[in-house]
């Protein structure tokens, strides 16, 4: 628990920045890092790129996997979560952008494109580190309330909630928000060997303590964590509000 989001944001980056330069140079291999979108990342790829800019920290050996994409929108358009990363992120670090994956939600076959996603995560050994934030309803990724705790990389349609709460990208429209959207599963962040998660604001504190206090259940599917052997969530005081 930290006294505001730029103290979470800082502690968070500086815990990846570690992560990666123990892991990438000692076994020489790239370090596989689960990356989302969101509001609550931003803090944390400002001070990773600000790490990389002064040669702190290498994205070189890293490969990056993102969590989701909206359906129908292609990976140039502004609210594309492709786009989201590019414009605040790897654009301004020393990633190889042939190492950044983000499901493509105008691809022909979107079933398969996620069957891919998930072989494509096996390939590379998995994932090492998921980094997420988490919606007022408690949801992971796109895993709205009701997701299977076991789900993998799927189509998934999103909750009125969700589209409102995203209007604020779509000029306050949540008609104008996509309806669907691409999203790896619990599952497969579960598989991730560790997941640390961002949670910011009184808005959260209700979900915060679902997800921390109450049991495990697929109406709050960042209850999940619950299960993990290695996760860790990184929040404010607001947050914690109601625990
Ligand atoms: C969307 C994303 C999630 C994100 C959530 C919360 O639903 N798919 O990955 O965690 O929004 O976003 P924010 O961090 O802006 O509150």
């Amino acid at each position: 628990i930290h006294r505001d989001y730029a103290g979470m944001c800082s502690w968070t980056a500086d815990y990846i920045a570690k992560r990666i330069a123990k892991f990438a140079p000692a076994e020489g291999n790239p370090f596989v890092l689960g990356l989302p979108t969101g509001s609550s990342p931003l803090g944390v790829y400002k001070e990773l790129i600000k790490k990389s800019k002064d040669g702190k920290t290498s994205f070189k050996q890293v490969v990056t996997f993102n969590m989701d994409e909206y359906v129908g929108l292609k990976a140039d358009h502004p609210q594309s979560y492709a786009r989201f990363m590019k414009d605040n992120f790897f654009d301004s670090i020393d990633i190889d952008p042939k190492n950044t994956h983000v499901l493509n939600g105008m691809a022909p076959d979107l079933e398969k494109e996620c069957a891919d996603y998930e072989k494509a995560i096996k390939a590379h050994g998995g994932i090492e580190l998921f980094l997420g934030g988490m919606g007022k309803d408690g949801h992971i990724a796109f895993n709205e309330p009701g997701s299977s705790l076991h789900s993998r990389t799927r189509i998934k349609t999103l909750t009125n909630d969700t589209r409102i709460v995203n209007a604020r990208f779509f000029d306050n429209d949540p008609a104008k928000v996509p309806a669907t959207a691409l999203t790896v599963g619990v599952g497969t962040v579960m598989d991730a060997r560790e997941v640390v998660i961002l949670v910011s604001g009184y808005q959260k504190a209700r979900a915060l303590r679902a997800v921390v206090e109450e049991g495990l259940n697929h109406m709050w599917t960042l209850s999940c964590l619950q299960m993990h052997p290695r996760a860790i969530i990184v929040c404010d005081e607001e947050a914690t509000d109601e625990l």
